[in-house]
C-alpha cells in the first residue's frame, strides 16, 4: 500500500498538527526545564496542564489504580464496552487526559470527580503504571463491518480524503508517546464510538489541542465511525 495513497492531500495540515502537540502531555521532566523541541505554543498552555512530577514510579501507581479498577477494570483492561481501557495507554496521553479532566476541560463529571483528587505526581505514577500493562483483549466485532474498518484504518480513502488513521496510530494502534498519540488498540467499543461521534460532532473541548482527529474525522460518515469503532476494539 503506497504511502501517496494513505496520505491524500489532507496530510499536509494535518501533520502539521503534530508539533503543536506541546509539553502538556509530557510534563516538566526532572531536572525543571520543558523539553525542547516540543513546540510550545507563544503564552503556552493554561496552568494546571503542563505537569511538574519527578521520575514517575509505576508501583506508586499499581497502588493509586486500585480506585480506578471498579470502573477501568483490574489492571486497566476494561469489560465494560461504554468505558475505555487504560492499559497499554501511552503514559503522555494519560497524562493529558487527567490533567485535562482535572481542569474541567474534557467532559465527564465522574473523571472531573476522580481527577479533582490527584496530584501532578499522582498522574505521572498512574501513567506509568498503565503504560507498563498489556491492552486487553480484543473484543467481539461483526466481521464484515470490522473488514471496512481495517480498509480505512489502514489505508484511508485517496477519493474522500480520508487519511489512513494507521499514519498517526501506527499499523498496530499502539499510538506514539512522544506526539501524545492514543493507543487505540482494542479500545471498549461503545466508548470508541462515543468519542469519534465527539471528535466528529460536537464543537472543541476547551482544550489547548491540535484539532488532529477533529479534521481526520470530518470526511466520514456514521457507518465508517462504525466500522472504525469495530475495528479497533477487535485488533490483534
Ligand atoms: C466511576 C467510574 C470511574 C472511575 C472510578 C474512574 N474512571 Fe476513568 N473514566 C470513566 C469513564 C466513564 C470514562 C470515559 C469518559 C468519557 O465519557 O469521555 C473514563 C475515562 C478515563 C480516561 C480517558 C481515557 C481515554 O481513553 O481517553 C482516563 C485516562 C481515566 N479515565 C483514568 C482514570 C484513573 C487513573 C482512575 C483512578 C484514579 C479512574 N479513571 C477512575 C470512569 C471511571
Ligand atoms: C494526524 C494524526 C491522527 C490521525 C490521522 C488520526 N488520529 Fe486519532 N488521535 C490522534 C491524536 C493526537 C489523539 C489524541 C487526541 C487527544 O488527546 O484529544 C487521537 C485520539 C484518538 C482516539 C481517542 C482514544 C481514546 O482512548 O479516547 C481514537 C479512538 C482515535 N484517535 C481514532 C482514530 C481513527 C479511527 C482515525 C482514522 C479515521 C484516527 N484516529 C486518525 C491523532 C490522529
Amino acid at each position: 500500500m503506497g504511502q501517496a495513497r494513505r496520505f491524500g492531500w489532507l496530510a499536509i495540515p494535518l501533520l502539521m498538527c503534530i508539533p503543536v502537540l506541546w509539553a502538556g502531555a509530557q510534563g516538566t521532566p526532572p531536572g525543571g526545564a520543558a523539553p525542547a523541541g516540543q513546540g510550545a505554543p507563544a503564552g503556552g498552555p493554561p496552568p494546571g496542564l503542563v505537569l511538574k512530577f519527578a521520575a514517575p514510579d509505576a508501583a506508586r501507581g499499581q497502588t493509586l489504580s486500585r480506585s480506578c479498577a471498579g470502573c477501568h477494570g483490574p489492571g486497566g483492561v476494561s469489560a465494560q464496552a461504554s468505558v475505555p481501557g487504560l492499559a497499554g495507554q501511552v503514559p503522555s496521553y494519560t497524562r493529558f487526559q487527567l490533567s485535562v479532566f482535572r481542569a474541567k476541560l474534557r467532559p465527564s463529571a465522574v473523571m472531573q470527580g476522580v481527577a479533582s483528587r490527584l496530584s501532578d505526581q499522582d498522574i505521572a505514577d498512574l501513567a506509568a503504571y498503565f503504560a507498563a500493562g498489556e491492552p486487553g483483549p480484543a473484543w467481539a466485532a461483526d466481521p464484515a463491518l470490522r473488514a471496512r474498518g481495517a480498509a480505512l484504518f489502514q489505508g484511508g480513502d485517496n477519493d474522500r480524503n480520508v487519511i489512513a488513521c494507521a499514519v498517526c496510530h501506527g499499523e498496530d494502534g499502539r499510538g506514539a508517546d512522544r506526539q501524545g498519540i492514543a493507543s487505540v488498540t482494542n479500545l471498549a467499543p461503545e466508548y470508541g464510538l462515543e468519542i469519534l461521534h465527539e471528535f466528529r460532532d460536537t464543537p472543541r473541548f476547551g482544550v489547548p489541542h491540535p484539532d488532529a482527529m477533529r479534521i481526520a474525522l470530518k470526511p466520514l460518515t456514521d457507518d465508517d465511525l462504525k466500522a472504525l469503532a469495530a475495528y479497533i476494539s477487535s485488533m490483534k
